[in-house]
């Protein structure tokens, strides 16, 4: 049985000018974060991104299996360098013990943070239980969370979907568990799993998980950003914390700076 601790006293981890924090990290106010994506963000890419003006960044995803294994592959995603900071190390995982061990291992290479990915909808992914597949077991969600609060003294931090498919987009109950064993941010991509990146994202569920009030993390909402134009209107609109943006920044990492100058 986890142990979930009341949030009731916890100061909210947005100040009065609206910077967001995650643990000890000050970010400035409405940060731009750029997207983990596989086989995109790698350093060269990060570092273009972080002199265009992304103020968060992570890795590409990395299978906990992979690196308690010692894989060469899932090895090397853990290279982070000074000039990213911050910089957070992306795992995803289906088992506690696997994901506890790989914790530890990310501990040692001191990113600023650690995210889960509970968002992958790829099938190698997704039907075996990681990635976006533990949207369908909540409570399974809530003790591999817990299981990596407790492996690492890491800021933790996770990013997911509204939802397994359209009637089980549960997302609302999610941000309040997972706040209630210790993530320090939630970014949420506005789609289910089964639609992929198809359709549009929907911010209207992600706009109402940042106005619960019992909710105290930063929320970062994600999908479809690619303008200036759409990063206004949605900040205004839903007022999450800070955006992420991915598949615009690929080919164009100048949009950061354009959304900074807009
Ligand atoms: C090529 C590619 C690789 C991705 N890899 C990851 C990943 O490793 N981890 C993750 O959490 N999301 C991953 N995503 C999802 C993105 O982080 C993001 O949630 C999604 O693209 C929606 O945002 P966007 O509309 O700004 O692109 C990937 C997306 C793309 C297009």
């Amino acid at each position: 049985m986890i142990e979930e601790p009341s949030v009731n006293n916890q100061l909210s981890s947005v100040n009065c000018y609206n910077m967001p924090s995650i643990g000890n990290i000050q970010l400035p106010a409405f940060p731009l974060l750029l997207a983990p994506m596989e086989d995109v963000s790698d350093p060269p890419f990060r570092a273009v991104c972080k002199d265009k003006g992304a103020d968060l960044m992570y890795t590409e995803f990395i299978s906990s299996e992979g690196l308690i294994r010692d894989a060469i592959k899932s090895r090397k995603k853990l290279d982070i360098f000074d000039y990213e900071k911050p910089v957070g190390i992306q795992i995803f995982g289906g088992d506690e013990e696997s994901l506890s061990l790989a914790a530890k291992i990310v501990d040692v290479t001191n990113p600023d943070l650690l995210d889960i990915n509970f968002g992958c909808p790829v099938k190698k992914v997704a039907l075996k239980g990681a990635g976006a597949g533990v949207l369908k077991d909540i409570d399974l969600m809530v003790r591999l969370t817990a299981a990596v609060v407790k492996s690492t003294s890491l800021p933790v931090t996770v990013k997911t979907r509204l939802g397994w498919d359209d009637k089980t987009k549960n997302i609302e109950e999610v941000a309040e568990r997972l706040q209630d064993v210790g993530i320090k941010a939630l970014a949420i991509h506005g789609r289910t799993r089964t639609q992929m990146y198809k359709g549009q994202a929907d911010w209207e569920l992600i706009g109402k998980v940042k106005n619960n009030p019992r909710i105290q993390i930063p929320i970062f909402g994600n999908g479809d950003i690619d303008s200036p134009e759409k990063a206004l209107e949605y900040k205004n609109k839903y007022g999450v914390d800070g955006i992420m943006i991915g598949r615009a920044a690929i080919g164009y990492p100048w949009i950061f700076d354009e959304i900074k100058h807009f």
